[in-house]
């Protein structure tokens, strides 16, 4: 179903006493928002977030999964083990994640049908380069990203599912997309999967904007028709800022 979603992804920030001290200060904001929040530590916070924010309302997600339930995969967390520990949401694609540990559209895939196959709802995430919007190819790139990663799915299936359209060239460099470029791709996906499974599952799906998100600029962002929020990074690590965003709504 769609809903205003503000998410904070840690990457790979705070170990546990800061965590700590960032929930703390995260509880102490003003939460009378309008949209969903989350956040989303690393692994070896993940539990001690979920305890911390068993009373509240903010949920705790994981940044990332493997696709296998168990086994040879060293180093890796399965959607299981997440599941077990109250996690329901995992965030899946992410650009960093297929720059530096070569995750493909179809590696992804088999993500995606783990995460879903035990019942986690999946953040997944997208964008195009520079070089892509550059040469004026960046909804020939967003467009496969999602078809071959998600469009073997039956259409049930995005009701677990929020799409994060976030340009690579925009990710903490403070080079924030405009609201009209947000806009226009969000139009875009929106109807990649109108035409696809039909206008109805479309409009039920939450499609976050992320890149340099602050602040400053989410109520622009967040104001438009197609945008239903925003994967945040840099700005989540400050419980001021990441809830002036998360009120921008
Ligand atoms: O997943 C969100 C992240 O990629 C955006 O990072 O620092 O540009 O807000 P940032």
């Amino acid at each position: 179903m769609r809903k205003n979603i503000v998410a904070g992804n840690w990457k790979m920030n705070n170990d546990l006493p800061q965590t700590e001290a960032l929930i703390t200060d995260l509880k102490n904001q003003n939460q009378t928002s309008h949209a969903e929040v989350m956040i989303a530590p690393s692994f070896t916070n993940l539990w001690h977030a979920f305890e911390a924010l068993r009373q509240n309302t903010i949920e705790v997600v994981a940044q990332n999964m493997h696709f296998a339930e168990k086994g040879a995969y060293t180093g890796e967390v399965s959607a299981s083990m997440l599941k077990s520990i109250g996690v329901k949401t995992v965030i899946l694609g992410h650009s960093e994640r297929r720059a530096y540990f070569n995750e493909t559209d179809a590696s992804l895939a088999k993500k995606v049908d783990a995460a879903l196959a035990n019942g986690l709802r999946v953040i997944f995430c997208f964008g195009e380069e520079l070089s892509d919007r550059k040469s004026g190819n960046e909804e020939g790139v967003v467009g496969g990203q999602i078809q071959n990663a998600l469009f073997h799915l039956g259409a049930d299936a995005f009701k677990n599912i929020v799409l994060a359209y976030e340009p690579v060239w925009a990710i903490g460099t403070g080079e924030t997309a405009s609201p009209e470029q947000a806009q226009d791709m969000h139009a875009f996906i929106r109807k990649t999967l109108a035409d696809k499974y039909g206008a109805n599952i479309a409009d039920e799906v939450s499609i976050l904007y992320g890149g340099s998100v602050k602040p400053n600029n989410a109520k622009e962002i967040f104001s438009k028709p197609d945008v239903d929020g925003g994967l945040i990074g840099g700005a989540s690590l400050n419980a001021e800022d990441f809830f002036a965003i998360v009120n921008a709504f």
